[in-house]
């Protein structure tokens, strides 16, 4: 039997991960995860449509499409650490399909909220915009998502070039800031803040990984770029 060292277990780990990773490159891969990304949508429809969403379908809806836009945001965020982390490369093909999938998300929340809240009345959505700022939260992070939305198709990151592209879609982090304070200002008034404590614990990691990685990044280039002190002028 061969000795458990942690080269062997490391070996086997990226074994694994290999079989992992092909098989994320296998043609169901991404079927299955649309249509997976779409199950909640579909249950909502279906238990509007057959009367099963309680007392008060209009707030459910409101609420579930907000939570399901919140956790497609933590699930496309997630990608690139578990990419990186677990070297599952194959999976930055499933990233813009998980990111339209937020906007999907927030489009359905903001059209069941001037739908069923505000009758589809735009000066009276406009004027409840105004006035409560966790919907100007809201709704701010919803046009800052658009530009990414727009700009996740090949000819468009052609048009605009890798690194304006890249610089744009940084917009991502911003949103997530302001959905955590959306999230936390719609629940101060109940001062029910535990499921908010999980969403800013889990969107505080993955933004505060990318920053860590940022900065060590920076560090690395610096220490190259940087004569060693043996041949540093005196
Ligand atoms: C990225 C953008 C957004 C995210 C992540 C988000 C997320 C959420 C979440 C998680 C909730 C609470 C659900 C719960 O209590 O379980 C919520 C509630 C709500 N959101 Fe959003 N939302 C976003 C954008 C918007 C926009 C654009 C509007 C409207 C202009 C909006 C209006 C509302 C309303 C009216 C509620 C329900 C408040 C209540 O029931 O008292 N949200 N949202």
């Amino acid at each position: 039997m061969p000795a458990w060292t942690s080269r062997n277990i490391t070996d086997n780990l990226r074994l694994e991960m290999a079989h992992v990773n092909s098989w994320l490159l296998g043609r169901v891969v991404k079927p299955l995860l649309f249509l997976l990304c779409l199950l909640p949508a579909f249950l909502l429809v279906y238990g509007a449509a057959t009367d099963q969403l309680g007392a008060n379908p209009a707030e459910a809806l409101i609420r579930s499409t907000g939570d399901w836009t919140l956790r497609m945001l933590c699930v496309a965020l997630a990608v690139t650490p578990l990419r990186v982390l677990l070297r599952l490369s194959a999976l930055a093909r499933l990233r813009r399909m998980l990111g339209l999938y937020v906007y999907f998300y927030v489009v359905l929340h903001l059209l069941c909220y001037a739908w069923l809240d505000m009758g589809l009345d735009p000066s009276d959505i406009a004027s409840d915009i105004a006035k409560r700022p966790f919907i100007l939260v809201g709704f701010t992070a919803f046009v800052l998502l658009t530009p990414l939305a727009a700009t996740s198709w090949n000819r468009a990151i052609r048009a605009l070039g890798a690194a304006r592209w890249q610089l744009l879609h940084r917009l991502v982090y911003a949103v997530a800031v302001l959905a955590v304070l959306h999230f936390f200002w719609m629940r101060a008034g109940k001062n029910n803040f535990a499921e908010v404590q999980v969403y800013a614990g889990i969107l505080g990691t993955l933004l505060g990984w990318r920053l860590w990685r940022a900065v060590s990044a920076q560090r690395s280039r610096a220490a190259v770029g940087q004569p060693r002190i043996d041949q540093a002028p005196r």
